[in-house]
């Protein structure tokens, strides 16, 4: 049941592929707490996924931007404040492709080239994202800006590959960053630890569905859905959450907790 949590707040959400990916569940619970949005993906994902379809749905804009491309975060910030009238109240960056992973080279053989694409796509365009926003002036004072992050940053998950350097790599720009969005404007910084969620950027990695079973065993609560995550994404773009900066949020379930499940020993 919607609780009005954003209503009168403006915000931009990267990276809504197809109705499995969590920024598209972020973007219809914000739309639905009252919020107005602009979406936005790569050029290229224009062509394969269906983000148009969800424009239409929640009678919002789409503006391309490869969130590696400073001139298309610009471009996108400037258009965005235009077209809903004001400056943000939050954002969201729901990106991640790894080059190796998708090449299957493995993690002791990997191409430094490719890696040099992983870490862009995946980890700097957050940093590039909030550069853009502060000289641009395009935040609200108490805004609230996400990042969707994974344990692998913490804990080794071999099959993760670099997405797991990338992960570490984002979640310390949420830190780094946080301090000085804070200090300009009271813009609080976070990333969102989620369970594996089945997506296309989720099942690309090796071993997916059986580590899927193993977390959600491992999980105390079981795994967290994409919908659940963007319960968690309006709560942190809420009000309710102002003083929230520069911290890595598990939302897993309990797995991040954990170190052994009798579950797991019954097989
Ligand atoms: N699925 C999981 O198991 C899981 C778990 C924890 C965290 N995450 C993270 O959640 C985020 C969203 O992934 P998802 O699982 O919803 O998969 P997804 O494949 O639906 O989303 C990934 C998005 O990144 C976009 N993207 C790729 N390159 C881009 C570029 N250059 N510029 C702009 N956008 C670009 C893609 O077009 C796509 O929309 C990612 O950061 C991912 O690492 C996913």
């Amino acid at each position: 049941m919607p609780h009005g949590l954003l209503k009168g707040k403006r915000g931009i959400i990267f990276g809504a592929l197809d109705n499995k990916s969590i920024a598209w569940k972020v973007a219809e619970r914000c739309a639905e707490e009252g919020a107005t949005i602009v979406l936005t993906n790569a050029p290229a994902a224009m062509r394969f996924g269906e983000i148009n379809a969800l424009a239409e749905a929640l009678k919002c804009e789409v503006i391309p931007a490869d969130a590696t491309s400073t001139e298309d975060l610009d471009n996108l910030l400037t258009k965005s404040m235009e077209i809903l009238d004001g400056k943000m109240d939050f954002m969201l960056h729901s990106i991640g492709m790894s080059v190796n992973v998708r090449k299957k080279k493995e993690y002791t053989d990997l191409n430094y080239e490719w890696m040099k694409t992983t870490l862009d796509v995946s980890a700097i365009s957050f940093h590039k994202l909030m550069q853009s926003a502060m000289k641009l002036d395009a935040m609200n004072e108490w805004g609230s800006i996400l990042a969707l992050s994974y344990i692998a940053a913490q804990r080794v998950f071999p099959d993760y590959s670099e997405m797991a350097d990338a992960k570490a790599l984002l979640e310390s720009f949420a830190r780094s960053f946080g301090y000085h969005w804070a200090k300009k404007a009271r813009v609080r910084v976070n990333t969102i630890s989620q369970s594996p969620t089945v997506t296309t950027a989720g099942s690309g990695v090796k071993g997916f569905t059986d580590f899927f079973g193993y977390a959600e065993k491992m999980s105390p609560l079981g795994n967290a859905s994409s919908l659940a995550c963007a319960d968690y994404c309006v709560a942190m773009f809420s009000d309710l959450t102002r003083m929230v900066t520069m911290q890595n949020l598990f939302h897993d379930g309990g797995f991040s907790s954990m170190g052994m499940a009798p579950e797991l020993l019954e097989e």
